[in-house]
């Protein structure tokens, strides 16, 4: 595994606010080489700061070069409170008037398992082919206190090594089913950035990025780039069991 580059901000802001300008620079640069960016966003709270920062930045980039996908989402229709898309649409697509034809949404209103195997297909059909599986230019991850990235939580390793490129998770305490990305894919990718915040994260993250103590029953350790980046974007609060 090669050594993850940790980058540790005073607070979550300013953490979001570099984060999208190191991401509007990655895009930039991508787009002189790349026919069309491929781009996996993750759900959750947290990317809420770095969609704004963003749309603060007024970025000047050609999103008909760049096509956004979903590293998970909920099983639920896009207007629903909980949906990954639905929240990335208000924050994000809408205000930078991204168009349509630069986005793939989980469809979160349909069968999980069918649609886990319908996304694998249209991600096989759109992103650029690898050796083994297809590559993401940037694939922007979270990490839950309990360790847990994508929709792999601890104890469903099985899902993270899964065979399929998209498969179908379940939240622990909730129930919820949720389609997500498999290690397959994740760990092909060119660039993997973890955007983690928050003192309640501090004791697994220190696990996670030390590989100390039982961190392998935490899925965010099985994200190793096999010869992409690995990028953790973490504020003091969140790295403050690394010192
Ligand atoms: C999801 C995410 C999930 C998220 C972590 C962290 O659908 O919930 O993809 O993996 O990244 O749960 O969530 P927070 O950012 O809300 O802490």
């Amino acid at each position: 595994m090669s050594a993850p580059e940790l980058k540790i901000f005073k607070n979550k802001h300013l953490l979001a606010e570099k984060l999208a300008k190191d991401f509007i620079r990655h895009i930039n640069r991508m787009i002189l080489s790349n026919e069309k960016v491929s781009i996996a966003l993750s759900g959750g709270s947290t990317p809420s700061l770095f969609f704004n920062a963003m749309v603060s930045m007024d970025p000047q980039v050609d999103w008909n070069r760049v096509r956004f996908y979903w590293v998970d989402e909920r099983c639920v229709p896009p207007e629903h409170p909980e949906s990954n898309f639905g929240v990335a649409y208000r924050e994000f697509l809408l205000p930078l008037g991204i168009p349509e034809t630069s986005y793939l949404r989980i469809r979160g209103e349909d069968d999980p398992e069918k649609e886990a195997l319908r996304y694998g297909e249209l991600i096989k059909k759109n992103v650029a082919p690898g050796k083994d599986h297809p590559v993401f230019d940037i694939v922007l991850l979270g990490m839950g206190p309990d360790g847990h990235t994508a929709s792999v939580f601890p104890w469903q390793k099985a899902l993270w090594y899964g065979d399929h490129l998209c498969t179908v998770g379940t939240h622990p305490a909730s129930g919820q089913k949720r389609v997500t990305f498999t290690g397959q894919l994740i760990n092909n990718a060119k660039r993997v950035v973890f955007m983690v915040t928050g003192s309640e994260k501090a004791p697994v993250l220190k696990k996670v990025i030390r590989r100390s103590g039982n961190y392998l029953e935490y899925p965010s350790s099985f994200v190793d780039p096999q010869s992409g980046i690995l990028e953790w974007y973490l504020d003091e609060e969140a790295a403050g069991d690394l010192s």
